[in-house]
């Protein structure tokens, strides 16, 4: 499959090249800067050079150079651009004027990888260095006020560069540049999700052969698509353990257990087991390195017990790519179900959907039927409504979160803005207030709700609620949880705030 590789060099937005030229139906990979030039194999038909956070210069990050000579196209994003110029013997330097955000760049030449475009672009930039020349077999192509070089292209080469960032949804027509670099390297667009279903199923089916393979389910989309697959691959001889920490939200367990019976399902009734281990401890930190751990120790009990030989994973592109790329085989630290056993040794670790982003994972299992709760869950952190309890996490506590969040998904999920939110949920404080319920004097907690707007969960917006259903939520929160006087919103985004509380 043809296919457009990515070089990384740290940037920011490195992942949204990867998804921007997967939806335009063309396979893409992203891959470190020092990669080796014998692994661009045949089926690479376009190289883009990523941003990054460094400043071009003798020491700074490169590609072997013999990549410019391969007749491959490609096209270099911020620092990307910046270091084509460099090792073509350009000159690049700070900028009088660094550019951060939104800026209008000049278009000089709207034909090849700039074809479309008017002469008048609104592009996002984020940068402190600029090129100032170029070698005379380049052609400049674009400028802005304080970049006199914004993009360029070689003339006999296909070998091209923006300034500007064009995976990123604050430039303008940025899709633009895909598709002519697209066109450019004269791909085949035969990257189609669904298609690799099979290809999935087929890979499980030939690593197991006749064994045994354990995963481990949160109810999230992730372990839950992984576990359809496997069990396509290998019936009966997949086992899905499900470990209920006694943190899920109401109707979760039920949902679960309900959508996987056809599968061979283990869960794990550990209610008594996590909140002991959490009794007395406030600190969100330890209280999430105390489930972690729990949850570790409980899957390596039922694993041995089991003596599955592989282990299935839900990794996906992005885990991988948080996790480091060189590592790629290392098991993410930051899984929804806070880590994996140590002490067991599998045979081989299995992740079917490492090559996917969540969206793609999403059309898969979507084909795979799993239904909508699950395809569309917002996301829930692995340590559940524990990281929602300020304090100490009790049994009350935990009936007074698990009735909250029920309501405000009820009247969330009843309104419009329910398509706009990334998250929405209830948060119980610790903070006990003064109220009058029934002409007496209450003292009882104060709920928060949280409802944000976001693309990646890396930034946040708080959610602009009408106020007609915040206060129907207050209303029910304080009319059916008697524990309950008081209800805030969240008015803070993140940065500064992080969307879960602790
Ligand atoms: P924060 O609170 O850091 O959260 O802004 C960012 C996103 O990650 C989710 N989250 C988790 N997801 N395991 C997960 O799989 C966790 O332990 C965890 N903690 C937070 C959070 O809900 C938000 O979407």
């Amino acid at each position: 499959m043809d296919k457009i590789i990515i070089i990384d060099f740290g940037g920011q937005y490195t992942h949204l090249i990867g998804r921007k030229v997967r939806e335009k139906g063309v396979y893409s990979e992203i891959v470190p800067y020092d990669m080796k030039i014998e692994e661009i194999d045949s089926n690479v038909k376009g190289i883009i050079l990523s941003g990054g956070p460094y400043h071009v210069s003798e020491d700074s990050p490169k590609i072997d150079p013999r990549i410019l000579d391969l007749g491959i196209p490609i096209l270099g994003i911020c620092y990307g651009h910046q270091l084509i110029a460099y090792m073509s013997g350009g000159k690049v330097g700070p900028s009088k004027k660094k550019e951060y955000g939104i800026t209008y760049v000049n278009i000089i030449n709207n034909n090849d990888i700039l074809k479309g475009l008017s002469k008048k672009e609104k592009v996002w930039m984020s940068h402190s260095d600029s090129v100032f020349s170029l070698p005379d077999d380049y052609e400049v192509l674009a400028y802005s006020e304080n970049c006199p070089i914004a993009a360029f292209k070689h003339k006999y080469k296909p070998i091209y560069g923006v300034q500007w960032h064009p995976e990123v949804y604050h430039t303008e027509n940025g899709d633009v540049i895909f598709e002519n670099f697209i066109s450019i390297c004269n791909c085949n667009r035969d990257w189609k999700i669904e298609n690799l279903l099979d290809k999935m199923i087929e890979e499980v089916r030939n690593e197991v052969k006749n064994g045994k393979a354990i995963i481990a389910l949160s109810g999230g989309i992730d372990s839950s698509t992984a576990a359809m697959i496997a069990a396509k691959a290998i019936g009966n001889r997949l086992v899905a353990v499900f470990v209920d920490h006694g943190f899920m939200r109401e109707g979760e367990v039920e949902s679960i257990k309900n959508t996987f019976k056809e599968l061979n399902l283990i869960v794990i009734e550990a209610k008594d087991r996590f909140l002991e281990k959490i009794k007395g401890v406030s600190d969100p930190e330890l209280k999430r390195k105390l489930i972690g751990e729990e949850f570790i120790r409980v899957f390596e009990e039922i694993a041995e017990k089991v003596g599955a030989e592989y282990l299935i994973q839900g990794t996906i592109y992005p885990d991988r790519i948080e996790s480091g790329l060189r590592h790629s085989d290392k098991i993410k630290s930051h899984h929804n179900v806070a880590g994996i056993p140590s002490k067991i040794k599998f045979k081989k670790i299995i992740e079917p959907l490492r090559d996917l982003y969540k969206d793609e994972v999403r059309k898969i299992a979507l084909k795979l039927g799993l239904p909508k709760e699950i395809v569309y869950r917002q996301p829930f952190p692995g340590p559940g409504l524990a990281v929602r309890i300020i304090g100490e996490v009790t049994k009350e506590k935990l009936e007074i979160i698990r009735k909250a969040d029920k309501i405000v998904r009820e009247e969330i999920e009843k309104s419009k803005i329910r398509e706009k939110l990334w998250q929405y949920f209830a948060v119980l404080t610790d903070t006990k207030t003064t109220g009058v319920k029934g002409d007496e004097r209450a003292y009882g907690y104060v709920v928060a709700i949280r409802c944000v707007e976001s693309r990646e969960a890396m930034t946040a917006r708080f959610a602009n609620i009408p106020y007609k259903l915040l206060e129907r939520i207050s209303t029910r929160i304080t009319n059916e949880i008697p524990q309950v006087v008081r209800v805030v919103y969240d008015i803070t985004h993140k940065p500064p705030a992080t969307i879960e509380w602790e």
